[in-house]
């Protein structure tokens, strides 16, 4: 049994105060960090709350009923959000994820996909709007996200066997409504869903061939997530990550695999299409995605930025502290300015938090008190 490690302070409270630079720095589209990665990819945290307790990421002994979750007034309102997403697409930023916790608990969630649809790219492109969700009020919303605007979908799903999954939730939540969740997203038109599912050796290991079987051919795109030492709550130890090269092997062995090119600068998964009986790719079967945050980082492109439920903005998953933009936007600074400070901590990053893990011997972890994955976004 691994121990858990309970944070001694409140990571949420501290905070850098987002400094309005003397010299203004435009919103040009050409912001790189200290790595020369731009930015495009903005993920919004809409709720620090969860009706699951995956021990990975918000686990029970911590999550519990005494938890001090943010109040109302300290989350971004959605004209808040919508403001902080128009001016970071300014600076570049195509791709907006919608996270949480869970962001389908945040209410009327669909009134803030609609007020973030009418936002274009710097190159006048609808913007790329997606959102994560553990599927369980995915059937019921499904319908409202597709008319609010939402082009894509990732659901959570960490294996088809009921006791297995109820385990991982630990709310003892059944597979067959997550899968009801993404039948309805299908249903009403969704074009492109994608599951993920976290692989925890000794848990979840025996679900990774039932998991690409089921999914195969369906139009679903499954992708395989190392699990990471997110947060400072899970106790996480390297012998419980499989490597994605032997998710591969095992999948290879019984459904053949080719690797496919990458479809964007700075992506996560590696891809892999299922092969036809000519050797090559069979769109028809669809593709599995591999996430080797891991064993294989892929810090060297991260042009992704989280904005947090109460309005820090964090330059990286494992940041201990984030940028405080709630201050700026309440305070009644211009646009300009607000441009300006996201410009200036932009160019200071430096962040590599997964490359540099990976630098170090195996077995250990920093140790360094970072945020909750279910606070700043996945
Ligand atoms: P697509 O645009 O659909 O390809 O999504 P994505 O892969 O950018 O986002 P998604 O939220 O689906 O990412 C999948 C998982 O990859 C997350 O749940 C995290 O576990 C992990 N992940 C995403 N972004 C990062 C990152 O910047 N660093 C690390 N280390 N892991 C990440
Ligand atoms: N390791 C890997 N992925 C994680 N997620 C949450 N915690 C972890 C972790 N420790 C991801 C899962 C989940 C999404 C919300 O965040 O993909 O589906
Ligand atoms: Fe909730 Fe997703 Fe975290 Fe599980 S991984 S506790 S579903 S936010
Ligand atoms: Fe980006 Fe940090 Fe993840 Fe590396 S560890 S890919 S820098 S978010």
């Amino acid at each position: 049994m691994s121990e858990r490690v309970i944070p001694l302070f409140d990571q949420r409270l501290a905070a850098f105060k987002a400094d309005i630079p003397a010299q203004k720095i435009a919103a040009n589209g050409l912001l790189a960090d200290t790595l020369g990665r731009p930015l495009r990819d903005l993920r919004i945290s809409v709720t620090d709350r969860c009706n699951f307790r995956c021990a990975y990421c918000m686990p029970k002994e911590v999550f519990d009923k005494d938890y001090a979750y943010l109040p109302q007034n300290a989350l971004l309102s959605f004209e808040e959000i919508a403001l902080a997403a128009r001016l970071f697409v300014a600076h570049g930023v195509r791709k907006l994820r919608l996270t949480g916790g869970e962001p389908l608990l945040r209410k009327n969630i669909e009134v803030l996909i609609n007020m973030l649809a009418v936002i274009e790219t710097r190159d006048g492109e609808p913007l790329d709007i997606t959102l994560t969700t553990n599927g369980s009020l995915l059937h019921k919303k499904a319908q409202l996200l597709k008319d609010a605007g939402l082009k894509r979908l990732t659901v959570s799903l960490d294996g088809l066997d009921d006791a297995v999954f109820k385990k991982m939730n630990d709310v003892g939540y059944p597979v067959a409504d997550v899968l009801a969740g993404i039948e309805a997203a299908q249903a009403v038109g969704f074009q492109s869903i994608k599951v993920n599912m976290v692989v925890q050796r000794g848990t979840n290991d025996a679900q990774i061939l039932p998991m690409a079987r089921h999914f195969k051919g369906t139009g679903v795109t499954l992708r395989f997530i190392e699990y990471m030492d997110v947060g400072a709550t899970n106790g996480w130890r390297m012998d419980e990550v499989l490597p994605s090269r032997e998710v591969m092997q095992l999948i290879h062995a019984e459904l053949p695999l080719i690797q496919l090119d990458t479809s964007a600068p700075g992506e996560t998964a590696e891809r892999w299409g299922y092969a036809g009986a000519d050797g090559k790719h069979d769109k028809a079967q669809g593709e599995i995605g591999l996430i080797s945050s891991v064993t294989q980082a892929f810090c060297g492109d991260c042009n992704r930025a989280r904005l947090s439920t109460d309005g820090k903005l964090y330059l990286c998953l494992f940041a201990t502290q984030g940028h405080d933009l709630r201050s700026l936007i309440r305070g009644g600074a211009s646009d300009d300015d607000i441009l300006s400070a996201i410009g200036h901590i932009w160019q200071k990053r430096d962040d590599r938090y997964s490359q540099l893990r990976s630098e170090m011997p195996a077995d250990t972890s920093t140790g360094a008190r970072k945020v909750e994955m279910s606070y700043i976004g996945g």
